[in-house]
């Protein structure tokens, strides 16, 4: 943005600002208003518990088991989750399963269990009922992972849906990840985490939670094994967490404990049990596989808002190529809309937007576009009156359609639990399309709705289709975004149909990897927003989204160039690698903070460049398995405790490891390694974990640790693609798989498979195929062998 328009910018901010004001608290009144006619009022409650059991059935994997005031039904499904509902809830409807619930085990039977109690036997795990309704999940040897005391409901007196409190212990090693996106993990420490998506309003840091994308998923890590825990419920909830104590008081072990209350919704749940891979394996077949993205969504992005005009942002792709730094989308924010209008276009700085976006492409730079939810209610914006026809918007209880407060100003909000309002909603990027945009970036669909104060959301008593079902936002809220991706995804798989839709959300739930990715919202400019950012993706990925990544640089005000390079530098090993800021804070273009930053971020961007046939197979894993691109350490070796507690570097996939610089002044850093073998990529030198080596850090560069064995898909000098073989320890053997990808398109690749052994003095890389062994059809590149 040049001087003149930010100064135009400015001006409209201020005396639109006098007014929205005024809007907002107009919409927090309103929102008040509704709430109070349309919503039940609490009353007495009568408080429940399940009672003795009475009869137990047995059904197709597992059964149902009835108790004096509840009834409990189990399911073990093929996949190997189990499924329990109280008050006899199934798994379906459900927004976060992917297509229809899976079938039954035929063979987990269920059987009398000492006490009057009853079990189900399962492969991989026996969940164990007492008389009174506890559970307990147990591995296969009999080790209790975790065990859920009989849960309690309150209900009104005069009948109603009632709130609930599922207690839960689980061993005094366990660590707890998940619960979405969280900016003070990944490990989640005793406190009190909100389930409800949330717009902070402002720049967050370590300590602001909710955030935008929550979920009710938990996975805990102990040393007997892993589980995770999804309570499929999309109400308003809270989880309370208390890490465990090992030889606590008296030298007993104290239980870790999970106090999940719920103000609504069914209380029913699916448990996944086994090795971090296997338990995401079983997610990811129940939630659904992650989208795969188009390769340039692997490259380097970068957005902003307020580049203000097409000029602006011939500029900034200039001073990318000026300078030969890869640069593969650039992201239009709500300045490009006609007054922040979505599905519109500022026809007066953008008048040839198709224009730009071809010439662009034919750099090898594609556009992504923001949409928002909100849709100005007015008379002669085409997208409200197209909505307003088909029905589109959320009403309250009273038949009004909702309205309330967003970047253009007074908005109404689609209901995407309706497919029909999906379905049109869909349809209407294909004018992003012929723009010439590539990708989307949904944003504000927590949804937020500016109050002046209560919350920035739709009154909880607005009314949502629900698929039919119909319901209100205290429902609805959680899954609002979730089914705003879906819309997308589905709207642009067939606008498109040859191309791999790219979609990232700031809000959603349970199952997004669906349709897309997440990105970290307006996390804070400032070494603890660094840390946070690198929390955020760990913990998502975890949750089964693994394609995430911060707004490099933080969101606000001016990093250090110290911060603004270590942030990239982090950046460029995260999936989604972008720089982008708010309208007034500083510069984030690479050549803004000094030639000595330049330097250093050029590095990194030609690695990533380097590195995406890397991440192209990585997506491609996490496509088949639901393995994140971005791994705690503890990935591969859950019951090495040091590695659980390590929170401040992660493995990219299987070969890499990587140990971002989180500290201002640092020059060197401590890295935990774990077991094997580790190369500093920089230098050569091989370091024999377990244990924790000291490493160096200049600014020119971050750790990275490359594991004996690897074999890293990289991009040559010619474009092509190439192996870079990491040499196994004396006497061991490696190897990997490779997928090479198209790039974008449906066609599914051979995943090559190659092994790494020694021969003498020297390594041996081949490919293995069904008919034997062969060399591999790629240059190879043996590093680790004489440097030292
Ligand atoms: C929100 C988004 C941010 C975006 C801004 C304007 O704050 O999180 O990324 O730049 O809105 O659209």
């Amino acid at each position: 943005m040049n001087g003149r328009d930010l100064v135009r910018s400015m001006k409209a901010v201020g005396s639109a600002g006098a007014a929205q004001r005024l809007r907002t608290v107009r919409a927090a009144w309103r929102t008040r208003r509704a709430d109070a006619a349309g919503l039940p009022t609490r009353g007495a409650e009568r408080a429940r518990v399940p009672g003795p059991m009475l009869a137990a059935e047995p059904g197709p994997g597992g059964g149902v088991l009835r108790f004096s005031r509840s009834e409990l039904r189990i399911t073990v499904a093929v996949n190997g989750a189990v499924f329990w509902g109280w008050d006899g809830a199934g798994p379906e409807p459900s927004y976060a399963l992917a297509g229809r619930c899976p079938e039954p085990d035929p063979r987990a039977l269920l059987e009398p269990d000492k006490d009057g109690g009853w079990r189900v036997v399962a492969e991989r795990v026996t969940v164990v009922v007492s008389r009174h309704g506890a559970v307990e999940v147990q591995t296969p040897g009999g080790v209790t992972l975790r065990r859920d005391l009989p849960p309690r409901w309150w209900e009104p007196v005069g009948g109603g849906a009632g709130r609930w409190m599922q207690r839960s212990e689980v061993s005094a090693d366990a660590r707890f990840f998940g619960l979405g996106g969280r900016a003070a993990g990944p490990r989640l420490r005793g406190g009190t985490y909100r389930l409800w998506n949330t717009d902070p309003g402002r720049a967050f840091g370590p300590g602001d939670d909710p955030l935008y994308l929550t979920m009710p998923v938990q996975l805990v890590v102990a040393d007997a094994a892993t589980h995770l825990m999804f309570h499929d419920t999309s109400w308003d909830g809270t989880v309370t967490l208390r890490e465990g104590e090992e030889g606590a008081g008296s030298g007993h072990d104290r239980p870790g404990t999970s106090e999940l209350r719920m103000s609504g919704g069914p209380l029913r749940c699916w448990v996944m049990v086994g090795t971090p891979a296997r338990v995401l394996l079983a997610w990811a077949s129940l939630t659904g596989a992650p989208a795969l993205p188009p390769a340039w969504a692997l490259g380097h992005q970068h957005a902003r808002w307020g580049f203000g005009s097409e000029q602006e942002v011939r500029r900034i792709v200039a001073g990318y190529q000026e300078r030969d730094l890869p640069l593969d989308a650039v992201h239009l924010d709500i300045d490009h809309y006609d007054e922040h209008q979505v599905f519109t276009v500022d026809q007066e700085r953008f008048p040839k937007l198709p224009q730009l976006a071809e010439d662009l492409r034919r750099d090898g730079v594609r556009l992504v576009s923001i949409v928002d939810p909100a849709v100005r209610a007015e008379q002669g914006n085409g997208v409200y009156e197209a909505g307003t026809a088909v029905d589109a918007f959320v009403r309250d209880a009273a038949g009004q359609v909702v309205r309330g407060e967003a970047w253009p100003g007074e908005s109404v909000f689609p209901d995407f639990t309706h497919a029909r309002v999906r379905e049109w909603w869909g349809g209407l990027y294909g004018e992003r399309l012929a723009q010439g945009f590539a990708g989307f970036w949904h944003d504000m669909n927590e949804p937020t709705s500016f109050t002046a104060f209560g919350e920035s959301t739709l009154p909880r008593s607005a009314r949502h289709a629900l698929e039919g079902r119909g319901g209100d936002h205290r429902e609805a809220h959680n899954v609002y975004a979730l089914c705003m991706a879906r819309a997308a995804y589905e709207g642009v798989r067939e606008l498109a149909p040859q191309e791999r839709p790219f979609v990232f959300s700031r809000s959603g739930w349970a199952g997004l990897q669906r349709y897309g990715g997440t990105w970290s919202g307006d996390v804070a400019t400032g070494w603890p927003g660094l840390r946070a950012s690198l929390s955020l993706v760990m913990g998502l990925g975890l949750c089964g989204v693994p394609y995430s990544g911060p707004d490099v640089g933080g969101f606000d005000g001016s990093p250090s160039p110290e911060l603004y390079l270590r942030w990239f530098q982090l950046g460029a090993y995260l999936p989604l690698f972008r720089t982008h800021a708010s309208l007034r804070a500083g510069r984030r273009e690479p050549w803004e903070f000094g030639p000595e930053v330049l330097e250093h971020a050029r590095v990194a961007l030609l690695e990533r460049r380097r590195l995406l046939p890397y991440f192209m197979t990585l997506a491609h894993l996490a496509r088949r398995t639901g393995t994140p691109y971005v791994r705690p350490l503890w990935w591969g070796i859950p019951e090495d405790r040091a590695l659980r507690d390590c929170e401040d570097a992660f493995l990219l996939g299987d070969c890499l490891l990587v140990a971002p610089v989180l500290d201002p002044g640092a020059d060197r850093r401590a890295v935990q390694l774990p077991r094997g073998r580790w190369y500093d990529t920089a230098t050569g030198r091989a370091y024999d974990g377990p244990g924790q080596i000291l490493v160096d850090a200049p600014l020119s560069r971050i750790p990275v640790l490359a594991r004996a064995g690897a074999v890293l898909p990289v991009r040559g000098e010619d474009g092509g693609l190439e192996l870079e073989v990491w040499a196994p320890a004396r006497g061991r053997t490696g190897g990997g798989l490779v997928v090479p990808d198209a790039g974008d398109g449906w066609e599914e690749p051979e995943i090559e498979r190659y092994v790494v052994r020694w021969q003498g003095r020297r390594v041996v890389v081949e490919r293995e195929g069904e008919d034997g062994v062969s060399a591999p059809p790629h240059p190879v590149r043996v590093r680790g062998v004489e440097e030292r």
